[in-house]
């Protein structure tokens, strides 16, 4: 087997210190040291989510958290409105109306983000949206919506929830919480957070709380009130994933040593390094609108007579490197490199390198070195500092 690079959008490689810490002896999930764990990564937390607000831990993955975030804070038939760049957009209308809300949904091409007239009309001529949700980092497309436009139009209106799902972003693209008053992140452990999957976290505001306190929808394990009273008491209300939870706490001890705002930095530099590598290959093309590209996912366009699921397969088999598929209705189309946590400079080499080794061995020409060079370029200048 060759050496393994994973460069998917989640789950993230897990660097070795954080990976140790699940090795450590079991402990009572009702003692003081449990307690002091909880406590500890939540304060962690709060500083990554930049914000003031309640900060839940709860034992699942992301859509975990996506599922809390409408169940907690609305009641059956009231209206909301969901931003759809994607799967995750699409996957935040589908569990809304699951739970039987009214939803209206606004959606764009693949490789779009939303548009701030867009929303501003439609919150306009829907007058009784009491939310609206809205995907931080559409991993499907690679779309980052600038939630300072759009959160800014959903306030406007100071009594409306805004719900963001930052699975794909947080910690590693700046979300502000307080500053752009949201009401609810949601996010997970296995992304920028260089831990393994089992994590959901999700932010509460005063006012989230307030709808809380008149939400009527059906919950039982997403109770995010209950989990809130035992918070307190520095417990969870169910079993908690106790060795996720330790290395969760180191992951976020050693992203805030670094500086978040440095690992803001590095992941921009690496997604422009990925695009320009693209561009400068000619023959593939970048599928998200340049306004909106994405630092922690980049999905390629491969050139039209090369499956890109072949492409894939190609090099994970010769180079060891583990590239994403399409999800939806890119399925087959595109390929989807994932630069977000635990990832390198070196480590983009490697895969922009393994794709242009294996486009030439497919039948594309003259392609050796032209997407590395750019790439070098933009990580010199980096490491100039
Ligand atoms: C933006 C976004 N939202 C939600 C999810 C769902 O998270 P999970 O797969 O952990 O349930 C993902 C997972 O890839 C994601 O990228």
């Amino acid at each position: 087997m060759p050496k393994n690079y994973l460069l998917i959008p989640g789950p993230t490689p897990v660097p070795q210190d954080v990976l140790l810490e699940m090795a450590r002896e079991m402990i009572n999930h009702r003692g003081a040291e449990f307690s002091n764990l909880l406590k500890s990564s939540t304060e962690l937390l709060k500083k990554i989510f930049k914000t003031n607000n309640d900060v839940l831990i709860l034992t699942a993955s992301g859509t975990g958290g996506m599922e809390a975030a409408v169940v907690n804070f609305f009641s059956q038939g009231e209206e909301v409105l969901v931003g759809i760049c994607g799967v995750f957009g699409e996957r935040f209308a589908k569990i809304c109306k699951a739970y039987g809300l009214n939803v209206k949904t606004i959606e764009t091409e693949p490789g779009k983000g939303i548009e701030p007239e867009t929303l501003e009309k439609v919150l306009k001529e829907n007058p009784n949206i009491k939310g609206v949700f809205l995907t931080h980092n559409e991993t499907s497309t690679g779309v980052t919506n600038n939630l300072r436009e759009l959160a800014y139009i959903v306030k406007e209106k100071p009594e409306r929830l805004l719900i963001v799902d930052a699975v794909s972003s947080l910690g590693a693209i700046d979300l502000p919480t307080d500053e752009l008053k949201i009401d609810v992140v949601v996010t997970a452990s296995q992304k920028a957070l260089e831990t393994p999957p089992g994590l959901a976290m999700i932010s509460v505001s005063e006012l989230a709380w307030n709808y809380n306190e008149k939400a009527n929808l059906p919950r039982f394990y997403f109770d995010l009130k209950q989990a809130k009273k035992f918070l307190n008491e520095g417990a969870t209300p169910f079993t908690p994933a106790v060795s996720i939870l330790f290395a969760l706490r180191k992951a976020l001890e050693n992203i805030l040593n670094r500086g978040l705002e440095n690992n803001f930095k590095r992941h921009m530099v690496l997604g422009k390094a990925v695009r320009e590598a693209i561009k400068a290959l000619g023959v593939t093309r970048l599928l998200a609108d340049e306004r909106w590209a994405s630092d922690t996912v980049t999905p390629v366009v491969p050139p039209e007579n090369v499956n890109p699921d072949e492409l894939r397969k190609y090099i994970r088999n010769k180079f060891g490197v583990v590239l994403a598929g399409g999800q939806g209705g890119l399925k087959g189309k595109i390929f989807r490199i994932g630069h977000v946590g635990y990832v390198e400079p070196t480590d983009i080499l490697v895969a922009i390198s393994s794709i242009e080794i294996a486009l030439e061995n497919l039948g594309c020409k003259g392609l050796r070195g032209k997407g590395v060079q750019v790439a070098e370029e933009i990580f010199q200048e980096y490491y100039k500092d």
